[in-house]
């Protein structure tokens, strides 16, 4: 009996912690960018709406970006079209772009929407078409080559997302776009998360991905970096301690917070409710990068 209560006063202690977030936070914009195995497990799907849910009921305004790599290969394999590639990444003719936008407006959108609105929450699924949200341009890669239909995002037209934000919908965002001429583009779904939530200078940018956050050793999770600033994490990727794969991950953040979001947040999307643990908690799960020197 003593220990039942105990327990039950515990779970009263993890309500507490979340009381100064809840009151510095409720208000404000916080984009998720929802990729990974997050999106690809039926019960980590699940603690990701939940925890959106979570959001936007205690009053925070919550924007979901969402990827789709895995569905867009998945689909092109069903469809039986051969992809051409350049050291490793795909070369988008008209065709897989249209074949991207059906997948990503389409069906995990349309999916997405259908969860939240199961809990309570009014979604409205809008692509960077809607609205010119996103306006693009051709990306070439590194080397200066076309990979065809790849954008990279312009300009950002917020017109739409706040009118649903104001009118207390959660926008659900897929990445992909137009240019002027009104060609279709597939956005990379962390630029896109960051250029929308620069744009609307959101509180937070949260990236759900496979990695616990920002690594020093990324094959030693325990060596996971809690806070950084962006002037440590330029000294890092300068001394080689952060590199490799960790690097465009760091660029994304950078990129964010340069545009005028508070803090990005690195998680790992494969610990469910991964979200609230960072958000409503003072030591948080994943890395988080802020403009200002934290000691
Ligand atoms: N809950 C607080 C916030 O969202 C602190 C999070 C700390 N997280 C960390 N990775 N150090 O701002």
């Amino acid at each position: 009996m003593k220990h039942r209560m105990e327990n039950e006063i515990l779970k009263a202690e993890v309500l507490i912690e979340a009381i100064p977030y809840i009151r510095t936070f409720a208000g404000s914009i916080v984009v998720v960018k929802y990729g990974g195995s997050a999106m690809v497990d039926e019960q980590l799907k699940k603690s990701v709406i939940q925890d959106i849910a979570m959001l936007k009921y205690i009053g925070l305004k919550p924007v979901v970006v969402h990827g789709g790599g895995k569905e867009i290969t998945n689909m092109l394999d069903r469809l039986g079209k051969k992809s051409q590639f350049l050291d490793g990444l795909r070369v988008t003719d008209a065709e897989t772009a249209q074949v991207a936008e059906m997948v990503l407006s389409g069906s995990i959108s349309k999916s997405l929407v259908s969860e939240l609105e199961q809990v309570g929450i009014s979604a409205v699924g809008i692509s960077g078409k809607d609205g010119s949200t996103l306006l693009c341009s051709k990306k070439l890669d590194e080397k200066g080559r076309d990979l065809g239909y790849v954008g990279t995002v312009e300009k950002v037209d917020t017109s739409l997302l706040e009118t649903l934000l104001s009118n207390n919908f959660v926008p659900v965002v897929s990445p992909v776009g137009s240019d002027e001429e009104g060609s279709t583009y597939n956005i990379n779904a962390d630029y896109a998360a960051s250029a929308v939530a620069g744009s609307l200078s959101a509180q937070k940018l949260v990236f759900l991905t496979d990695v616990e956050g920002i690594l020093k050793d990324k094959d030693d999770p325990s060596s996971i970096i809690r806070t950084l600033s962006t002037k440590q994490a330029e000294a890092y990727i300068q001394d080689g301690t952060i590199n490799g794969g960790m690097i465009p991950k760091v660029q994304c953040c950078l990129d964010g917070l340069a545009k005028g979001v508070k803090s990005v947040h690195i998680l790992d999307g494969r610990v469910p409710h991964a979200i609230l643990l960072e958000i409503f908690t003072t030591r948080g799960i994943g890395t988080m990068v802020t403009k200002e020197e934290r000691s």
